[in-house]
């Protein structure tokens, strides 16, 4: 891919979408190369992806919009230039081949960005356009609902875990055993932090809900088989021991003890971790 100017592209220019996000460009950077979301958060437009080639630089990956058909797989290549505030992202094969999206972002202030992007996309006839660039519009104010989510809340744990670093922790009493056995699942804040309380196999369990990954939340996650899933990449936990079972080197946080002392009325207290 040359990074000259969009302005000098052969392939027809069909519309541009606008938008102001209340986020910082570093976490547009760290979106726009974060393959793994996009059959995950954006599960209602892309159904698999199969990553060829990634790293900072950008990503090439085979992907299948949603729903999925096996021979509707396209590759695509986005590259992301930093000193020039952009990506492109490319078709590189399957339909809608030597297709191009441009991505300018400008920064506002620290907590929010301008994308400006450009849609070009080749033999489309003059007439086309206007459909097409609709057809665009919408999509990226689709993915940028969704994308906006889950950078906010990274940000806003991000900071959390800042403010983290300080605090004292203190252990909490949840209240006498058959109450808290009536209200799991729950979630708990606990020292700035959030933990899921389930019954699991007749016992009480506690995991944090905060995904090692990027920090997504797995507090609306349901368990299955002991097992929790992350919304934002699909990455997997076991709940007892906090490993990753997808393969990933991570571990959840650790999560308090949940102690029962049978001497005080079975009351249930959650004990942080030294
Ligand atoms: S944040 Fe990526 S899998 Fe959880
Ligand atoms: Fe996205």
């Amino acid at each position: 891919m040359s990074s000259d100017s969009y302005a000098d592209r052969k392939v027809p220019h069909v519309g541009t979408y606008r938008r102001e996000l209340p986020v910082s460009i570093q976490r547009l950077y760290e979106n726009a190369i974060d393959w793994e979301h996009l059959p995950f958060l954006h599960r209602s437009s892309f159904a698999r992806i199969e990553c060829h080639d990634a790293g900072a630089w950008g990503f090439r990956a085979r992907v299948w919009p949603h729903p999925y058909k096996e021979n509707r797989g396209i590759v695509i290549e986005l590259r992301l230039e930093p000193e020039l505030r952009r990506w492109i992202t490319t078709t590189l094969d399957g339909p809608g081949k030597g297709t191009e999206v441009w991505t300018h972002a400008f920064s506002i202030s620290e907590n929010a960005t301008l994308v400006v992007v450009d849609f070009f996309v080749p033999g489309v006839e003059q007439g086309r356009r206007g459909e097409l660039a609709r057809f665009y519009t919408k999509l990226y104010s689709r993915l940028y609902d969704e994308d906006v989510r889950m950078m906010s809340e990274r940000q806003l744990q991000l900071d959390l875990l800042d403010k983290q670093m300080h605090k004292k922790r203190a252990s909490i009493v949840l209240g006498p055993l058959a109450e808290v056995r009536a209200r799991v699942p729950f979630t708990l804040d606990c020292n700035g932090r959030t933990y899921r309380i389930v019954e699991h196999h007749g016992k009480l369990v506690a995991y944090a809900t905060l995904c090692p990954h990027m920090l997504g939340s797995l507090a609306e996650s349901e368990v299955c088989d002991g097992i929790v899933e992350c919304p934002w990449h699909g990455y997997r936990y076991d709940i007892l021991t906090g490993r990753c079972v997808s393969g990933a080197k991570l571990r959840l946080p650790a999560a308090p003890q949940v102690r029962i002392d049978e001497a005080a009325n079975a009351l249930v207290e959650f004990i942080p971790e030294p």
